[in-house]
């Protein structure tokens, strides 16, 4: 059952581009529709008109449709396939992949899929050994990307041999259609192109050089959301208070201190799509910080310590009138009256979600790896079972992805 099945193919520059012509025709012996783009280079090998006949549709090679004067659509070209396939990879191509470069139709439309893709390199054997190029496949696996090859063996080049060169075409058709029988095998990236901005940890906030006043949150659940989000395709900005745990993959962590400055650094990482905020911001901060370290005077009496109010980041994001993010995710931690907190929050704080989740002592949340949480909406509550925080965050990263596809329609 191979119908409806759809591929766009991106033909890289290199002497291997020959043989994608044969992959043409592999993937359309098993009933495969296939698209081609082609980069500049690939046209220095083979012509888009051989493609074109082989695919019997039109082949791409521009951003921009000089006759029709508009952009071709490179989004729905993106979108609008099962699987994209890289074939011949070469090692520029995988650069620019690797670090987001979008300057041709090629590497635009790999930046802004949200489709599986498979990558069949081919170079030459020291270009492949290269660091540079390792640490791009290495990039690419990361972010989810299928390699298939290369396979050692003779080059074009004459007396060179080694890793180099394009896995076999029928070998690549075959792995195409795993794939696209898998259908979500890969993981999929539903947040491709979207920024999410995410507060986790606690604040620290100094009441003299060597004390601060802090809170327990180890910052778990707001760096599995980071991870997934980023995962999900999401450029991710995780500002972070003071925590113990790795930076989550392909996620960049600012680090604060205090609550002052998480709000800076979140006002700085907009615009954003979507607003996070699972923070444990401390409510209060030391009025006046003390410059010294406050001494015993002797007297048995403690220091007074005057509290002022910190500014509240999830009011001040879901109350901006330019610049609000579509969606805006409070968390309420609380260890009374869960619900009716959390929706008090919601209305107060302008926010549109609020993870609501019960952290009294007995039930371990604090520090912990396992949550139970509810979903207050403006539409009602919805209660999840008790997960591991991490499929918290993959939960709540795809139940933010299929919001945004609604509200976008
Ligand atoms: N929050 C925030 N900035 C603050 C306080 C809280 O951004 N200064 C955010 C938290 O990140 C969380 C939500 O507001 O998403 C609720 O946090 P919580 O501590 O439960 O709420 P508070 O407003 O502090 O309410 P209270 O302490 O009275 O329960």
């Amino acid at each position: 059952m191979t119908g409806g099945k759809r591929v766009l193919l991106i033909i890289g520059g290199g002497i291997a581009a020959y043989k994608s012509l044969d992959l043409i025709r592999r993937l359309r012996e098993r009933g495969v529709k296939v698209k081609v783009v082609m980069t500049a280079a690939a046209q220095q090998f083979i012509t888009p008109l051989a493609a074109g006949a082989l695919t019997a549709e039109k082949v791409y090679t521009d951003l921009f449709d000089r006759e029709a004067e508009q952009d071709v659509g490179h989004i729905r070209l993106a979108r609008d396939t099962g699987l994209i396939i890289v074939a011949p990879a070469t090692a520029d191509l995988m650069a620019k992949m690797a670090q987001g470069l979008a300057g041709d139709l090629a590497s635009t439309v790999l930046l802004a899929t949200n489709r599986p893709v498979l990558v069949a390199p081919a170079m030459n054997p020291a270009m492949w050994a290269h660091p540079a190029t390792q640490r791009n496949v290495a990039t690419l696996k990361t972010d989810g990307i299928a390699f298939i090859g290369p396979e050692s063996g003779e080059m074009a080049e004459s007396g060179e041999a080694g890793l180099g060169r394009m896995a076999e075409p029928l070998a690549i058709a075959e792995r195409a259609l795993e794939l696209l029988e898998a259908g979500s095998a890969l993981p999929a990236r539903p947040l491709a192109g979207k920024h999410v901005v995410i507060t986790s940890g606690p604040t620290h906030e100094p009441i003299d050089p060597v004390r601060y006043i802090a809170n327990r949150s180890s910052g778990k659940q707001g760096h599995a959301i980071a991870a997934a989000a980023a995962e999900a395709g999401a450029r991710v900005t995780l500002i972070s208070g003071p925590v113990t745990l790795p930076d989550p993959a392909g996620v960049t962590v600012i680090p604060v201190e205090t609550a002052k400055e998480m709000l800076a650094a979140v006002e700085a990482a907009l615009p954003a799509d979507v607003a996070i905020m699972a923070a444990a911001v401390a409510d209060w901060r030391v009025a006046q910080e003390g410059s010294e370290k406050i001494k015993k005077d002797g007297s048995g009496q403690p220091p007074a310590l005057a509290l002022v109010e910190n500014p509240d980041i999830l009011s001040t994001v879901g109350h901006l009138a330019g610049n609000r993010p579509k969606l805006v995710v409070g968390f309420a931690a609380e260890t009374q009256n869960l619900i009716a907190n959390a929706q008090g929050k919601l209305q107060r704080k302008a926010a549109d979600w609020i993870v609501a989740n019960d952290v009294s002592p007995s039930t371990g949340v604090m520090g912990g790896d396992a949550n139970t949480v509810r979903i207050v909406t403006h539409d009602g509550i919805e209660d999840w079972p008790t997960l591991g925080k991490t499929e918290v965050a993959r939960r709540l990263v795809a139940r933010i992805a299929a919001a945004l596809e609604t509200a976008e329609g």
